[in-house]
């Protein structure tokens, strides 16, 4: 499928094969290992596109319009937000007055995207291959995505070739060490005494980065973005007990498919131990308020 947006036209292809970026083709080993975690990722986010919205997605929104004052996003800018999921920085970038492609590798986020927004184009590719012609855009965003590729050099260096001379690349990761919203759950499995699932696909070592404002700032010039700057954005994510444990209970994240492939007592067993742990982190009104960072780090394209 085409779709004509203003002079440029968009090729919606489906899938992906070539794996390229910083240091060219990647070798037998370290591919086999990306193809392998690109599979887990495709099938980790299938139909879970409203249990993201209701927990996690809540808590990718609070970067979303910092990224795009990062990236400079105005009225009349070409706006890709890869791996768009609900649609949250699309949508903020759309009422900026900017003409928006909102691409995601899960058709149901998609799906959900269009109820939010309608004046974006919406494409459904696998990043690293985003379905746009070479400088299209005056920016490509990504909110916490480049975590979830196989080889993130790689994409990295497709959100550049996407871009033209001088436009803008902004991205969110999460930081490690994980700060205490990250950790809760895990503890609560830990305290559950929940074994944690040995031998899931990784990032090979070769593609990797250092979830680090170093290690992100070092991803973006290895992709050639030129005046990188990466800061960390610390906050409370402001939630309550059930929209967070909504999260795993709807299958979301490592620990959320685990959980789905655990008898009813022991799931009950996370469930008090969550609580417990959570109740260190309540206000008086009942709601949560958990303390998060992101590492958000933006270049410009020589
Ligand atoms: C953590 S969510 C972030 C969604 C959105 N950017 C936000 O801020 O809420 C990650 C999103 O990236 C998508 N995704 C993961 N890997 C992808 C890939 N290789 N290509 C395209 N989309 C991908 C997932 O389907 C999901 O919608």
């Amino acid at each position: 499928m085409a779709t004509a947006i203003g002079t440029a036209v968009v090729m919606c292809l489906r899938g992906t094969s070539r794996t390229s970026g910083r240091g060219g083709l990647v070798v037998s080993d370290s591919a086999a290992a990306v193809r392998e975690f690109d599979r887990h990722e495709r099938d980790r986010w299938k139909g879970r596109a409203s249990a993201y919205e209701a927990s996690v997605g809540a808590l990718c929104a609070f970067t979303a319009p910092l990224v795009l004052d990062a990236a400079g996003v105005a009225a009349g800018w070409r706006v890709i937000d890869a791996g768009t999921g609900p649609g949250t920085l699309a949508r903020l970038a759309a009422e900026r007055g900017a003409l928006v492609v909102a691409l995601d590798g899960e058709r149901g986020m998609l799906e959900l995207a269009r109820t939010h927004l309608a004046s974006a184009v919406f494409c459904e590719a696998v990043l690293p291959r985003l379905p746009v012609r070479g400088g299209w855009a005056d920016a490509a965003v990504a909110n916490f995505v480049i975590n979830h590729l196989g080889d993130p050099p790689a994409g990295m260096a497709e959100a550049v070739r996407v871009v033209r001379s001088g436009g803008k690349v902004a991205v969110t990761v999460w930081p490690s060490p994980p700060p205490a919203l990250q950790r809760l759950w895990g503890e609560a499995f830990d305290a559950a005494g929940v074994t944690r699932p040995e031998g899931l696909p990784r990032v090979p070592e070769d593609r990797n980065f250092a979830r680090t404002p170093r290690g992100v700032t070092d991803l973006l010039c290895g992709s050639g973005l030129r005046d990188v700057d990466c800061e960390t954005i610390t906050w409370s994510h402001r939630t309550d007990l059930e929209s967070w444990w909504s999260g795993p209970a709807g299958g979301i994240g490592t620990l959320g498919v685990l959980m789905r492939g655990q008898p009813a007592e022991t799931v009950a067993a996370i469930r008090r131990e969550y609580q417990r742990l959570a109740n260190g982190y309540l206000n008086s009104d009942g709601t949560l308020a958990l303390p998060t960072a992101a590492l958000l780090a933006v270049g410009t394209v020589p």
